[in-house]
């Protein structure tokens, strides 16, 4: 090859390993990694708080999307109920190993430490579509994926009744995420214009809208890769260890399947989530009934009618054995080495 040919080839293959690479990632991570998060610009948009929003808001907030039970550092410890450290909605260290730093911020309405200078459009925007005041991608353990289907107006509720909440002056420091995570993320928020009431005339509807919309079942019942990807045809099937209570535990298969809760009927499941046993087997203090219980009878009876509809998952999981490896989840948890 002569010189001149050379370069032209070198040229070539320059293009072409672009070209790949082009395809490469807009088939695999996308372009986010290195632009940044999709976002809309800021309204000025105010949310009139109303007696009605107030109610609604405390209802979600405090029973459904459990707010408080990641923005609050808590002791879960031979507990029946987690006792709050802070005062409620202060902030929560929720991970910390070395470069992994994930914080709950402050969301009561002080005005240094926590969200009293916010516009309503930047907690709507931090809320539903996952970008925090200052642009950037919030990390996805805050549930924006399930929240981006909450209703415009309950979206409205929940920031009317944090707003309406005493403040408390704690700053529980800041997330820090390495690389190449902190990139990573950015493909996670979606910009979100309007969001329909859901149909309260239909079980299914309903029940779906509160376990997936403003509910966070999934974030635990869901098992995750070793990404912390939800793993594929497993939704609800469980297996997530927790071990905030001072043992660790896994989150159980609520898909109706036998080795999940197809035994169950109304009835019981209506009284599992109020009591925390099921006919007296205790549940664990991460299974937040002490929030669920507080759910009326008719939204209790929806999200059981939801989660019949689930595709039953073959996946045994029973906290009374002893811990063995699963391989589905790659987690330890008892009758594990049966799946
Ligand atoms: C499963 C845990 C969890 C739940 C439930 C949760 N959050 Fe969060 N939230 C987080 C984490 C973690 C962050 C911080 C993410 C980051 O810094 O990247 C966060 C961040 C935020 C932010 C801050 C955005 C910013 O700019 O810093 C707001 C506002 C917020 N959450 C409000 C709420 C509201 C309101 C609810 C209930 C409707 C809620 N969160 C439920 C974990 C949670
Ligand atoms: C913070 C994590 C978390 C969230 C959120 C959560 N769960 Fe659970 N859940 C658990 C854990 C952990 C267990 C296992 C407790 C045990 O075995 O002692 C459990 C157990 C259960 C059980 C008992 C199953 C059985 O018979 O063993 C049911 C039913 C259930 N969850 C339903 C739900 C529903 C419905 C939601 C959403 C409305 C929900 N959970 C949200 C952690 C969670």
């Amino acid at each position: 090859m002569s010189g001149r040919s050379l370069v032209r080839f070198a040229g070539y293959a320059c293009i072409v390993v672009l070209l790949l690479l082009t395809i490469g990632i807009t088939l695999t991570v996308g372009w986010r990694p290195f632009i940044g998060p999709q976002k809309r610009p800021l309204t000025a948009r105010h949310f009139e708080p109303t007696p009605e929003r107030l109610k609604r808001g405390e209802y979600l907030v405090e029973h459904t999307s459990l707010c408080y039970g990641c923005h609050t550092a808590f002791d879960a410890k031979d507990r029946d109920t987690p006792q709050f450290l802070e005062a409620k909605g202060a902030g929560r260290v929720m991970a910390d190993q070395g470069d992994f730093r994930v914080v709950a911020p402050n969301i009561t309405p002080d005005p240094e430490t926590g969200i009293g200078n916010w516009t309503d459009d930047e907690l709507a925007r931090a809320i539903r579509e996952g970008i925090g005041r200052d642009g950037r991608a919030l990390f996805p353990m805050m549930p924006y994926k399930s929240f981006r289907h909450m209703s415009d107006e309950d979206l409205a509720s929940v920031i009317v009744y944090l707003r309406s909440q005493p403040p408390d002056h704690h700053d529980p420091g800041k997330t820090h995420l390495p690389f190449p995570v902190s990139r990573l993320i950015n493909s996670a928020p979606q910009p979100v214009t309007t969001v329909a009431a859901p149909d309260s005339a239909n079980p299914v509807a309903y029940g779906k809208y509160l376990v997936t919309a403003v509910g966070v079942c999934g974030d635990c019942h869901t098992p995750r890769d070793s990404h912390g990807q939800p793993i594929a045809g497993m939704s609800m099937a469980g297996g997530n260890i927790f071990d905030d209570s001072g043992h660790p535990v896994a989150t159980a298969n609520i898909t109706p399947d036998p080795s999940g809760i197809s035994y169950y009927d109304e009835g019981l499941f209506v009284r599992v989530m109020r009591t925390a046993s099921v006919k007296g087997r205790k549940l664990n203090v991460m299974m937040p009934t002490w929030a669920f219980s507080g759910l009326t009878d008719q939204d209790l009876k929806s999200i059981y009618a939801y989660l019949r509809t689930l595709p039953p998952v073959r996946h045994r999981i029973d906290n009374t054995e002893k811990p063995s490896l699963c391989k589905i989840d790659g987690q330890m948890h008892g009758m594990g080495e049966l799946n």
